[in-house]
């Protein structure tokens, strides 16, 4: 294991947090705009379900990765760890409970079920994005200074393995949507120079043909 470092660039994980804000924040008028319209119910579905992985993921790969070592090394206070896993708590019960009826909706593009899943989410949000916002304002900088780069980059890697490699590019569009050009640099440093050239080359137009689709 190295030494910590003189601090570990942290800000991919505010680029991440920006997908789940954005997309969670558009998921309930996404489930009412496919209100009986089965084909519709498909492609939300489909984009639902990612980002609910999406989502299980990153608060996965916290569970395991981050809190242990941050409670481990006494970086932070206990309070706000223990918040931080009831607020992921919260926010998984409305993951599971959306996942539960999106199969069937995603099929059916059932109402009744469509709103459901509309009003979990927006049940969740103020949780959720309290839960962002603290993590990016308190956890953070402190993470930056307690972890090594090593184990801030096994985090990465536990997110980038969960999702498929034909899926990638256009989480990659996700992650850029919203950086500025600074952001999007630093962002793609640590993105491989061949994932790099797909996703100009064809990764960009798929995830613009996706989104437009998507958010009608
Ligand atoms: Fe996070």
């Amino acid at each position: 294991m190295s030494a910590p470092g003189p601090g570990v660039d942290t800000h991919e994980m505010v680029l991440i947090h920006r997908v789940i804000r954005r997309e969670f924040g558009q998921l309930p008028r996404l489930f009412r705009s496919a209100a009986d319209d089965p084909a519709r119910s498909k492609v939300i579905g489909a984009h639902a379900r990612e980002m609910l992985h999406f989502l299980h993921t990153h608060h996965t790969g916290e569970d395991e990765l981050l809190f242990p070592l941050l409670r481990e090394r006494a970086a932070l206070d206990p309070e706000l760890m223990d918040r931080m896993d009831a607020q992921h708590a919260q926010v998984d019960a409305a993951v599971t409970a959306v996942g539960a009826e999106l199969p069937g909706w995603t099929a059916s593009a059932d109402a009744a079920a469509g709103e459901r899943m509309a009003a979990l989410v927006e049940a969740a949000i103020p949780t959720l994005i309290d839960h962002l916002s603290e993590e990016e304002q308190r956890i953070l900088p402190i993470v930056s200074a307690t972890l090594t780069q090593s184990e801030w980059d096994a985090l990465g890697k536990h997110g980038m393995s969960a999702i498929p490699l034909t899926r990638r590019l256009v989480i990659l569009g996700h992650i850029t949507e919203e950086a500025d050009d600074a952001e999007r640099q630093r962002f793609l440093q640590v993105v491989p120079a061949p994932a790099r050239l797909a996703y100009r080359l064809i990764g960009h137009r798929q995830f613009t043909r996706e989104t437009t689709a998507i958010r009608g």
